[in-house]
């Protein structure tokens, strides 16, 4: 009796400390997270200001429109967010919508940027792989805002639009990144070396398969109570 006791109340200290390893562990990868975009988002801004002209600011306000913004919009949402746990969903969805919005004004500027930088200097638009999966991301990206927009009016058949909301911002964002690793692999080989861009890349990739992720387990949520 007594040995089946102690047994029992072994088993249940274990576990807690597996939780206790295991919300640390959560919390050091969600703070890994955070630290690597800030760094991303740091080093492109710094090495397209090496050779300053209208074009720098193209690289800047797309990641940190969808790198710093859209993705910190995502990890909001994480269980057990370092950031928001303490958080009412309900204020979480505000912040959410904070970052959405000024996301998409620097997508926005971004994006006039290179269209006027690239018709000064008469290059031909749209037509590298980096420049097609951008313009695509991009579109995605304001078609996604509209719905988002969209899900803040009283209308009919407001599970659906969140859905589809859900649906073509993942995609925006998914293409987005893409794009992202494009242009870095694309422009920066130019500056650093390509073992670095391949770092920055990688590391790009993995934090945004955490975001997506979380979003992606959200989204079968959604279609599983509609
Ligand atoms: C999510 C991020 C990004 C998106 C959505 C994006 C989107 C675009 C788009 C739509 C164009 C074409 C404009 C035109 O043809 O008129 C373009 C061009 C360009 N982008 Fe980006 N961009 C992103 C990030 C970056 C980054 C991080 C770099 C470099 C570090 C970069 C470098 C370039 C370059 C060099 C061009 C001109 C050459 C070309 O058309 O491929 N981009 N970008």
């Amino acid at each position: 009796m007594t040995s089946a006791k102690i047994t029992s109340s072994e088993k249940s200290k274990n576990s807690g400390g597996d939780n206790k390893f295991q919300t640390l562990a959560w919390i050091l990868v969600q703070s890994l997270c955070h630290g690597i975009i800030f760094a991303i988002v740091f080093s492109i801004i710094w090495y397209s200001f090496v050779d300053y002209e209208l074009f720098s600011f193209h690289p800047t306000c797309f990641s940190i429109g969808y790198f710093l913004f859209i993705t910190e919009g995502f990890l909001i949402f994480l269980p057990n967010s370092v950031v928001t746990r303490n958080l009412k969903r309900q204020t979480i969805v505000k912040i959410h919508i904070a970052l959405q919005t000024l996301g998409f004004a620097f997508i926005v500027s971004g994006f006039v940027i290179i269209i006027v930088h690239k018709f000064n200097k008469g290059y031909s638009h749209f037509v590298t792989p980096h420049s097609i999966t951008g313009l695509v991301a991009v579109i995605l990206t304001a078609l996604s805002t509209l719905g988002g927009i969209t899900t803040r009016l009283k209308v009919p058949n407001l599970a659906r639009i969140k859905l589809g909301h859900n649906f073509i911002g993942l995609l925006a964002y998914g293409v987005a990144i893409a794009a992202m690793c494009m242009g870095v692999w694309a422009e920066l080989r130019e500056v650093i070396k390509e073992e670095w861009c391949i770092v920055i890349i990688v590391l790009t990739c993995v934090v945004a398969a955490v975001a997506l992720a979380n979003a992606l387990f959200s989204f079968i949520r959604r279609v599983k109570n509609l």
